[in-house]
């Protein structure tokens, strides 16, 4: 326990009731496993990286497990790609949107992602390497989109767990999203099933609906863990 204690201290990381063994233990898994790297271990290698961000850090993360085929579909379909010239990925995590993205966007449109955690910076780079990722807070996205030379953009697809931060940190992500996303620009983001009967994520529900001028819901996709659905709201 101290051990990990002074290892997150170390890293700037706050300090979770997991053990150090557990992390000793998701390593040794990664060690047995991953040799010799093929797609099976690549996979396996990117949600051993998730599980252990996400005992490092549940709140930032919000998930066991990276966003099933399932729902990068739906992820993806709420936006019309055609007309999109400028597009932000919000926590690419391990790259699932990230590589749909990338197939879908025409090649002349912008595109880029923030990530705050150097770990899912380099799992998304090893996913996609041809993907430009900042490692930073999606707070600090004007600042970033003033260095891109961008003012607005059309498109805003989200990871984030917003029903797991506190209502400040969701105030503070929102406000600065709105100062780059157009007028008619579209965001989606994703919701776990469970949070509609709770009330961070009612809440959540209901600032959507304040803001934006169109919410809409997807139906649920169940196979996710946990099951999930898209909020496409347009501004
Ligand atoms: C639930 S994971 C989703 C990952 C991926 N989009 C997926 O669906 O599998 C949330 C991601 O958001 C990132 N994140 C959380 N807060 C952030 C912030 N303020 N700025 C940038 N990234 C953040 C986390 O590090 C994590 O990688």
């Amino acid at each position: 326990m101290y051990a990990s204690k002074y290892l997150n201290e170390k890293k700037g990381l706050p300090n979770s009731k997991f053990s150090f063994g557990h992390n000793v233990a998701i390593q040794a898994l990664r060690i047995k496993f991953l040799k010799p790297l093929n797609k099976e271990n690549f996979l396996l290698g990117e949600k051993l990286t998730f599980l252990k961000t996400f005992l490092q850090q549940p709140t930032h993360i919000g998930a066991v497990a990276p966003s099933s085929p399932d729902l990068v579909r739906t992820m993806v379909d709420s936006f019309d790609w055609d007309q999109i010239d400028a597009a932000i990925e919000y926590g690419p995590g391990t790259g699932v949107f990230t590589e749909a993205i990338l197939k879908k966007i025409r090649p002349e449109a912008k595109f880029f992602a923030i990530e705050q955690s150097k770990e899912m910076v380099e799992a998304t780079r090893q996913r996609c390497p041809d993907a430009r990722i900042f490692e930073d807070s999606v707070t600090n996205v004007q600042e970033i989109c003033q260095q891109q030379s961008l003012q607005s953009v059309d498109a805003i697809i989200s990871g984030l767990p917003w029903a797991a931060f506190p209502d400040v940190l969701q105030t503070e992500i929102m406000d600065s999203m709105l100062k780059v996303l157009r007028p008619g620009g579209t965001f989606s983001t994703f919701a776990y099933w469970q949070g509609l009967a709770l009330p961070a994520g009612k809440r959540f529900g209901r600032r959507l609906r304040s803001t934006f001028s169109k919410v809409e819901r997807s139906k649920t996709v169940w196979k996710n863990l946990p099951p999930a659905f898209v909020y496409r709201c347009v501004l």
